[in-house]
């Protein structure tokens, strides 16, 4: 304990409940703000807003609906394979393994990990590693279904929420990364995220991956461009987000949700088209900015994978495959992986 203390110095740690805790870094670190980060992104001869500002309270709300749309099917799918390997999972698991999920859920995905968990231990412990506060929210959504829950939250980046694990004590921890967000980093992107979770394991932990799979490009489309305008809302709240936040003046009925399978690099690209030549001001983030019209920001990538191309990423990752789980179409997999040691 007094190690833990000692590595863990930076963190403050919080109770809400005796079964609720969570640790948040005391100081954030030099991080940039939203202002500074819009203003060098607009800044761009080739404009982009980073993915990650999409989530405030609407557009997570407006994602909890995508999830939902007959169109979207990683989530619909990856659900199913969830419930079907949820038994085999066990196999591999003890009582001396906790849950460890990037990103915070209260959602059906970690009640089925959750529900395996509590029929194989008496006491399950969950550790969501999650750069938002909202961590604290889902967790007491989960505490009231799940009796012999302990929750440690861990309000950080992925990786160094990991880090802080890693000097925590010596459990084991089933990992898991579920949705496609792993197909928002670059193929390099994702390959250096993994060799950094790598690190952080210990020899016996296991991590579980989701990973869309290449398919059909209708298919493909249609999930990323709804025919009820949900993903088209999604995308334009970005631009909502800086008005309220950054008092800009975007006019969203002059943008247009514009996204495609770009075969070749086997990737979804989405954008927000300017449907005129316009200026826009953003007093906090002290810019000023012409785009012509159809000029495009880029708001996100979403990676497509082969299951030979998840093989190759695992290996050169340093990651032994455990066993990997698809649906009977194969359009979705979920990858165990553990250290190659
Ligand atoms: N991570 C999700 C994905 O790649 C995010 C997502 C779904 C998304 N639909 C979107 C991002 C539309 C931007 C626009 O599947």
């Amino acid at each position: 304990m007094s190690k833990t203390i000692q590595k863990n110095l930076n963190y403050k740690k919080y109770f809400v409940n005796s079964n609720l805790c969570y640790f948040k870094l005391n100081s954030s670190k030099s991080e940039k703000s939203f202002a500074d980060e819009i203003h060098f992104s607009l800044n761009q001869k080739s404009k982009f807003i980073s993915p990650k500002f999409f989530y405030d309270h609407k557009g997570s709300e407006l994602f909890e609906q995508i999830c939902n749309l007959p169109e979207y099917y990683p989530t619909r799918i990856e659900i199913g394979i969830l419930k079907k390997l949820k038994n085999e999972l066990a196999n591999y698991l003890n009582d001396s393994f906790r849950l460890v999920e990037l990103g915070s859920g209260s959602s059906i995905k970690t009640r089925i990990i959750l529900d395996m968990l509590s029929q194989i231990q008496d006491h399950v412990e969950y550790f969501p590693i999650d750069i938002s506060e909202i961590l604290t929210t889902s967790s007491k959504l989960l505490q009231e279904d799940f009796s012999k829950l302990h929750t440690t939250g861990i309000i950080d980046t992925y990786e160094s929420g990991l880090e802080f694990l890693k000097n925590y004590d010596n459990g084991n921890n089933l990992i898991i990364f579920l949705g496609s967000s792993f197909g928002n980093f670059s193929p390099d992107e994702g390959k250096e995220f993994l060799k950094k979770v790598n690190l952080t394991m210990k020899n016996n932990d296991l991590f579980l991956i989701g990973l869309d799979l290449v398919k059909n490009k209708i298919i493909l489309e249609n999930a990323y461009n709804d025919s009820q305008g949900i993903t088209a809302r999604f995308n334009l709240n970005v631009l909502s987000r800086i008005n309220d936040e950054l008092s800009a003046d975007f006019n969203l009925d002059n943008f247009s949700h514009y996204s495609l399978y770009n075969e070749s690099e086997q990737r979804i690209e989405m954008y927000l088209k300017s449907l005129l030549n316009q200026s826009i001001i953003i007093p906090k983030a002290n810019l000023s900015l012409t785009l012509e019209k159809n000029e495009l920001i880029h708001t996100e990538y979403s990676y497509k994978y082969t299951l030979s191309q998840i093989r190759e990423l695992m290996f050169q990752t340093g990651f032994s495959i455990e066993n990997i789980w698809l649906d009977e179409n194969k359009q979705f997999a979920l990858t165990l992986i553990s250290k190659n040691i």
